[in-house]
């Protein structure tokens, strides 16, 4: 049995993680050993066998037991915690939900679903760094990766629609303080059915320019009833940081571009923070390398993995199940919208929604531990 090291389990991406291994009972075929930055010396939580006891998350000799590491402690951890572990000589497999090292020439961007060869081949190589990649890349290449597999693609544009989850806990908190703080600032006018909207309108509008710093703390400014064009860092071109993930992480999953010895495919577009908890939604806009049916577009999207589902490109299809909170909490990524576009018969348009905690952080590492279990 392998010993499976468990850094970040307690946060919001570790928890998510946590039950879905319990949902498909990888505990059954560990020996789990958990890791905290704050407790070691704790009680380890139910899913411990023989390691009944929290281990220090800086202790190198102790992670270096582990065949295995899964990490969801975030970025920082893994700056200063991965160079010592394998400068110590660490042999093991590291599972990473953090950026840090996707990047990385000896690091495969896991999502088996849309990349198993590139991880096979790595593996056969002798690669041991398995990274989760960017929810929003990886959401999308769960829902139209048959496009790239296919070779069909000669560029896309994304314009994204992503959760407030994206930033983390304590954003989806102060979203939802935010909207509260807004209804009751016009609680009375909204139970008054005479109540006029501009007045409404006008309380709120003054209400989200007045906004305690307490209240915009996480984001910077009000995102209830409103929306950020901007995701992560600015990297001084005109791109945020978030922009520059989709083209440079897509091209890395499928194993092309630079680094590859192959052609990168253009992804570019605009990332915006709305007021959603945690699915990530996009509207793509493909330019095809040739004019493939609607009919057959849709069969190879739907065929493609066991998730994804095509949604009918009609108005009460769209309504019922490629919405946020038709998708939240579920494994299913749908796609709908699928429509030429007036540009030309190669311009493809879609729309695609996944669960930002479960396909666009955990479930990609908990497959990854499973094929490192086979
Ligand atoms: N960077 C993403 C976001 C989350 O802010 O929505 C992590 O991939």
């Amino acid at each position: 049995t392998k010993l499976v090291g468990l850094v970040g389990w307690r946060g919001m991406v570790g928890s998510v993680l946590m039950d879905r291994m319990v949902e498909e009972k990888d505990f059954d075929l560990i020996e789990p050993l958990f890791f905290s930055t704050s407790n070691a010396g704790g009680a380890a939580p139910a899913m411990a066998k023989n390691e009944s006891k929290l281990q220090d998350a800086h202790d190198i000799e102790a992670l270096k037991r582990c065949d295995i590491v899964i990490t969801c402690q975030g970025g920082d951890y893994t700056n200063e915690v991965f160079p010592k572990l394998r400068a110590a000589g660490w042999n093991g497999h590291w599972i990473d939900a953090a950026s840090s090292l996707r990047m990385k020439d000896d690091a495969v961007i896991v999502l088996d679903p849309v990349n198993l060869p590139v991880i096979q081949n790595a593996l056969a190589k002798g690669g041991r760094n398995w990274i989760g990649g960017n929810c929003t890349v990886s959401c999308m290449l769960m829902g139209v990766g048959a496009l790239y597999k296919a070779g069909l693609v000669e560029w896309m544009s994304t314009q994204t629609y992503q959760a407030a989850s994206g930033g983390g806990a304590q954003h989806m908190r102060e979203l939802l303080t935010q909207y509260g703080t807004l209804n009751a600032e016009v609680r009375s006018l909204l139970d008054d059915p005479k109540s006029a909207i501009l007045e409404i309108d006008r309380k709120v509008i003054a209400k989200q320019r007045n906004l305690s710093d307490a209240e915009t703390a996480n984001f910077g400014v009000p995102l209830g009833g409103s929306l950020i064009p901007w995701i992560d860092k600015d990297l001084g071109n005109g791109m945020s940081k978030e922009e520059w993930k989709g083209m440079a992480e897509t091209n890395k999953i499928l194993g092309q571009g630079e680094g590859f010895g192959s052609a990168a495919v253009p992804v570019d577009g605009f990332c915006v923070r709305v007021g959603a908890m945690r699915c990530h939604s996009q509207a793509l806009t493909f330019k095809l390398k040739k004019d493939v049916p609607l009919a057959d577009i849709e069969a190879m999207i739907a065929a493609d993995n066991a998730w994804v589902k095509v949604v009918p490109n009609t108005r009460e299809a769209t309504l019922r199940d490629l919405t946020p909170v038709a998708v939240t909490g579920t494994m299913t990524i749908p796609v709908g919208r699928l429509r030429k576009m007036a540009m030309g018969p190669e311009y493809l348009g879609a729309f695609t929604i996944g669960d930002q905690l479960l396909w666009g952080a955990a479930e990609p590492l908990r497959r990854m531990l499973r094929i490192l279990l086979q």
